[in-house]
């Protein structure tokens, strides 16, 4: 079989965000992928790059007081050190603002002009006349013009769920200045897009490209009815690309952000020698190209991206993987509850073997949202991969580290046989990104060699001096079964991978090595791979999670606001997060006096207050009030106090609950006052 010739991306991170445990479920899914494709001997290219331009890196860059280009470059820097830790190996990590990118822009953007599929048109859009920008529907927020309920975005309502434009809200303000916008109207060009309605639904709909499930949505919700043109410009001031035949305009991030998988392609085939074309030309050598996204960007890579490499006459990709969205413990990902952990925070406090390998016990063909519950996360580690995989190795491997592994490969019962068997079965759940089934094969096998070397009890042996042979078989059994194990295993645990091969002095590096017993071969130490995961290195890092969510509050604009601009994506159902009685019943209020209340070193807006709970001893905590009270006003009044909030660790010391209040902020911070009968440490009922 003549080995395939495989290029492979995941969707570009944006530059303006760190890399959560969210994004890792894409990254460690194609990187098991790809480094499956390389086990297998295939020819295979992990290409990646970062995302760039648009809106909310010119924003933030300003307010950072820096240029886009410094922004940028440290996000790449902070982008790879997360990357590498989870060892995610790229081919080449390149970057959308790249010359290389911006010759591939002015060659498609060709290629769409000479098809005519360009079309100029005003709109009017609302414009923030103290940053000098038009503002995506996300930078505007007011009334909602349905059902009044203030302090929504421009695009739609979170409360009545209804849609709308901007220019509809009530009261619309710029969440960039606080200004108030004004309607303008520019020039925009538009891609139409419905000229290759007929080729894009042949395509979606061929069986062979999109999963089931996505190709029947895209039929259900675009191409039952005309496509609309695509907005593809944005008037300067604008981070990206000016147009060439457009000066003034530049393309909107969506346009020049999938080049960038060219681009990048582009990048390492001159750090190759390889000519471009033999990837992405349909003329060039035949190669299979092959997308992993998560569902939110099906609409860019499954219509417009198609359409622009057809245009283009590019090749186009084998198929698109769709992958759903992490919950944690069944939610979504939430700053508050500290479950939208950083990749960095996740490695100082837990080994990434652990998420590699659960997240491929999670992945399967469909497009499900996986959940990452954390108890099961934690058992799962320590009974597959310590229990049942290490184990074998850590149990056998000193007893063979003088005498090496027996010149003869034992009888044992077909076992190492039958495991050999398996491994085509093994090879087509990870080629159908079935990584789940293969993972539950493969614990199979692990239960199989644990019962083994159960049976066989080296360890009880060895008191015997006359079974020396018997236990150096039962061991060169167990240590071949676990190596065999380690080869299916490669894709996802590299690292394990790795050790075996130092452990028998034979590096893993290709699939077939599981079909041959190694015989007659010296031993060296094992070095334990990976330790039992305790609950509250789980605990630990939730909690650092909290604490980072805490501090961002009050720096910055959550991320939500970076996204840019109105596209259709998938859309979500709306999910409205209840507080249950039950959930309310749980809060403590308790009346208490203010004994002493001080300005805190260094912070802005906080209070520091020590407040008595009559009876029960004095709270130490952190307030958010100083803009509205001095701390000399404070002194002996009462308040109220959530009393059994769990106590957070704050840069200035350790708050032990909250006090409440009312208002907008800034001045508007009303503490809520108990009635004056109230005695500190009386409940609030
Ligand atoms: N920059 C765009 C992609 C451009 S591709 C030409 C983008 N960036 S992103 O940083 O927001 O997301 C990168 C990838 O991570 C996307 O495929 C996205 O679906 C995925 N995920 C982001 N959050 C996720 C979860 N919570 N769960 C699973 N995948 C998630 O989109
Ligand atoms: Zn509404």
């Amino acid at each position: 079989m003549t080995a395939r010739r495989i290029l492979v991306t995941s969707a570009l991170p944006y530059a303006n965000g760190h890399i959560h445990l969210g994004h890792l479920v894409e990254y460690i899914q194609t990187d098991i992928w790809v480094r499956f494709q390389k086990l297998r001997g295939n020819r295979c290219i992990y290409i990646c790059a970062d995302d760039t331009h648009g809106t909310a890196i010119m924003i933030r860059a300003k307010q950072e007081g820096r240029s886009e280009e410094a922004l940028i470059a440290d996000m790449r820097e902070s982008h790879l050190r997360d990357f590498g830790g989870f060892d995610i190996a790229f081919d080449n990590y390149g970057s959308t603002h790249s010359e290389y990118n911006r010759q591939l822009c002015y060659e498609i953007w060709g290629s769409l002009r000479s098809a005519n599929l360009i079309v100029e048109r005003d709109v009017t859009q609302l414009f923030d006349p103290k940053a000098n920008t038009f503002l995506a529907d996300r930078f505007v927020k007011g009334t909602c013009p349905r059902c009044k309920s203030p302090d929504q975005y421009g695009d739609n309502c979170d409360k009545c769920g209804s849609t709308y434009s901007p220019a509809d809200l009530i009261d619309p303000i710029s969440t960039l200045s606080g200004a108030t916008p004004e309607v303008r109207s520019a020039k925009h060009l538009f891609v139409q897009i419905e000229k290759l309605h007929e080729w894009l639904t042949e395509w979606t709909q061929s069986g062979e490209h999109l999963q089931d499930e996505i190709a029947n949505y895209l039929k259900g919700h675009f191409l039952g009815e005309p496509l609309r043109d695509w907005d593809i410009s944005r008037p300067a001031p604008y981070f990206g690309f000016e147009i060439p035949d457009s000066p003034g305009d530049y393309w909107y991030v969506w346009f020049d952000a999938p080049i960038g998988y060219i681009g990048s392609t582009a990048e390492w085939c001159e750090k190759h020698g390889e000519k471009l074309e033999n990837w992405w030309r349909p003329t060039g050598t035949p190669a299979e190209i092959h997308h992993f996204i998560g569902k939110d960007i099906t609409y860019f890579h499954t219509l417009f991206w198609p359409a622009m490499l057809k245009t283009a006459g590019l090749r186009l990709p084998e198929k698109v993987h769709i992958h759903g969205f992490l919950t944690v413990n069944g939610e979504k990902m939430s700053k508050t509850k500290g479950t939208f952990v950083q990749a960095s925070t996740y490695l100082k406090h837990l080994d990434p073997n652990g998420l590699r390998y659960y997240y491929a016990t999670k992945l399967g063909s469909r497009l499900d949202d996986l959940d990452l519950n954390l108890e099961e996360f934690t058992t799962k580690v320590n009974t597959d991969l310590v229990g049942k995989v290490i184990n074998l190795a850590s149990r056998t491997a000193r007893f063979v580290e003088q005498t090496g592994l027996s010149n003869a490969y034992p009888d044992d019962g077909g076992l190492f046989r039958d495991a050999a068997g398996q491994a085509e079965a093994i090879a087509a759940a990870y080629e159908a990104c079935d990584f789940n089934g293969a993972m539950r094969t493969i614990m199979a096998l692990a239960d199989r060699a644990n019962r083994y070397v159960d049976e066989k009890a080296p360890w009880t042996l060895r008191k015997d001096p006359s079974k020396a042979t018997e236990v150096q078989d039962a061991c060169t059994v167990t240590l071949n079964l676990f190596r065999q194990i380690a080869i299916y295993l490669a894709p996802v645990l590299p690292r394990l991978a790795a050790q075996v091969g130092q452990l028998f002095q034979q590096p893993i590096e290709k699939w077939e090595d599981a079909q041959t017993p190694l015989v007659g071969t010296r031993v060296t130490k094992f070095e334990h791979l990976m330790k039992r995961i305790e609950l509250a290195q789980v605990h630990a890092m939730i909690e650092e999670g909290e604490q980072a969510a805490a501090a961002l509050e009050a720096t910055a604009a959550p991320a939500s606001q970076w996204n840019d601009g109105p596209e259709p994506v998938a859309a979500e159902p709306l999910v409205v997060e209840h507080c249950t009685i039950d959930d309310f019943v749980k809060v403590d209020l308790r009346v208490a006096r203010v004994v002493a209340a001080n300005e805190v070193a260094g912070a802005d807006k906080l209070l520091q207050l020590t407040l008595s709970l009559g009876g029960e001893g004095t709270r130490n905590v952190f307030a958010g009030i100083k803009s509205a009270y001095k701390p000399e006003d404070l002194v002996g009044r009462l308040v109220i106090l959530c009393a059994n909030l769990a106590p957070r660790k704050m840069k200035f010391g350790i708050s032990e609950g909250m006090v409440l209040a009312a208002g907008a902020g800034g001045k508007e911070i009303f503490l809520l006052n108990p009635d004056t009968g109230a005695k500190p440490g009386h409940r609030v009922h």
